[in-house]
């Protein structure tokens, strides 16, 4: 666990559970750990194309991810309801795969409002290729 995420776990208990509670309803949550130990290992450095592109257990981890930490602001099943882009529209090969993973890793913020939080550091590469790779499986457009 890392520190910050040790000192938002804290600040959530000094707050009592309902506090948390209402916090989580709005969405401003602690990313949830993706569980990717049956995944190939793919290094520490970041790479620039998706290695687990067709991949069936990735996918299957993927969405599970999507799930707990994107679904919120992009939508059920990557379908957007607006509040967010719709990411089956994101492009595919390895210029997608590049975009992907910059918001993925960086987050977006404009004027000091953060539009995504950045999950590079609290989920690692694994768990976003794997995103990436059921992404691709609803790809439109
Ligand atoms: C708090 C809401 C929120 C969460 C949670 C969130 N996003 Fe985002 N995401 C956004 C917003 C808003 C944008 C548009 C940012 C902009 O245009 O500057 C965005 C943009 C993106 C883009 C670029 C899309 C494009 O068409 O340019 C990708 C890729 C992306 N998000 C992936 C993810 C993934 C993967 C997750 C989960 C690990 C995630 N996001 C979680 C709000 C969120």
């Amino acid at each position: 666990m890392n520190k910050g995420r040790m000192i938002l776990l804290g600040a959530m208990v000094l707050l009592g559970g309902t506090t948390a509670g209402q916090l989580m309803a709005h969405g401003d949550v602690v990313p949830q750990a993706v569980d990717t130990t049956a995944l190939p290992e793919i290094g520490q450095d970041w790479l620039e194309k998706n290695p687990y592109s067709g991949n069936a257990k990735a996918v299957e981890i993927g969405q599970s991810a999507y799930g707990q930490n994107c679904a919120r602001c992009h939508g059920l099943d990557a379908e957007s309801g607006g509040i967010a882009p719709d990411l089956r529209y994101l492009e595919l090969g390895e210029t997608g795969d590049q975009w992907f993973m910059e918001r993925f890793r960086h987050g977006s913020a404009h004027d000091g409002k953060v539009y995504m939080p950045p999950f590079g550091d609290v989920l690692g590469q694994k768990a976003g290729w794997a995103i990436r790779a059921w992404l691709e499986t609803k790809h439109e457009g």
